[in-house]
């Protein structure tokens, strides 16, 4: 492990659909590290680079805090966090260096198969269940539709089931989960996919080197 410099810490997503393809991209740019089982950080060996494997939902605020200097997570996490930030009075929490060619995939609405909905014009006066409630409300108001949110965190899928909306907007990727829980998809409202971010903090002199080199060979 090289000690002698400041280290580079870079976030991504522990486990779940980008984790493969992130640890892929770094083992590309020739970052060779060292993690044991179940171990939450991988320690460069050949860079002065670590590799910090946390919650997805973390990232942007890991990076926004410049506890990491870099953070690869989904538009989806980084849009939903830039509304949370900017309703506390944070403007330009990280700074979105660039969109990487992996976990495409899009926020759309879904309607229960044989609802009377099936359009976003109808949402007036529903209930929507989904994981971003900020990127929804957004929606609405920018619409200048009158709907409930109520937040899942996960398997959102289960909420008109519940009875506890009667529409959801959630993450699409093949449609597979839609499908198999009787639900028709409907408006795409935001079109996602991973994203390189940096920490909106100028990286300290002794970082760039290492920064920069991690940053064009990504590119
Ligand atoms: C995501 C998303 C959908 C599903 C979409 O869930 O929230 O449920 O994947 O993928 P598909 O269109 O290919 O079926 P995930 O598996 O990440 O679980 P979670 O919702 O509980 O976080
Ligand atoms: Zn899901």
């Amino acid at each position: 492990m090289i000690q002698t410099q400041a280290r580079i810490k870079v976030a991504i997503q522990k486990n779940g659909r980008l984790t493969e393809h992130c640890l892929e991209l770094l083992q590309q740019c020739g970052l060779k590290y060292s993690r044991g089982r179940d171990q939450l950080i991988g320690y460069g060996e050949n860079m002065p680079v670590d590799i910090l494997l946390v919650r997805d939902d973390d990232i942007p605020g890991l990076v926004r805090d410049d506890v990491c200097d870099l953070g690869i997570c989904g538009f989806n996490v980084l849009e939903e966090k830039r509304l949370a930030f900017a309703s506390k009075g944070i403007s330009k929490p990280f700074k979105l260096l660039q969109k990487l060619d992996y976990g495409q995939c899009r926020l759309a609405f879904a309607y229960p198969e044989g609802s009377n909905l099936s359009d976003a014009s109808q949402l007036n006066g529903e209930t929507i269940a989904t994981s971003y409630p900020r990127i929804v409300e957004d929606y609405l108001k920018r619409h200048k539709l009158k709907a409930s949110v109520v937040e899942f965190s996960g398997a959102v899928e289960i909420a008109p089931s519940l009875g506890r909306a009667q529409v959801i907007c959630d993450l699409v990727s093949t449609g597979a989960t839609l499908a198999a829980n009787r639900l028709v998809e409907g408006e795409t409202i935001l079109q996602s996919v991973a994203c390189l971010v940096q920490t909106p903090i100028d990286i300290p002199p002794e970082k760039t080197e290492w920064v920069n080199r991690l940053v064009e060979r990504i590119a």
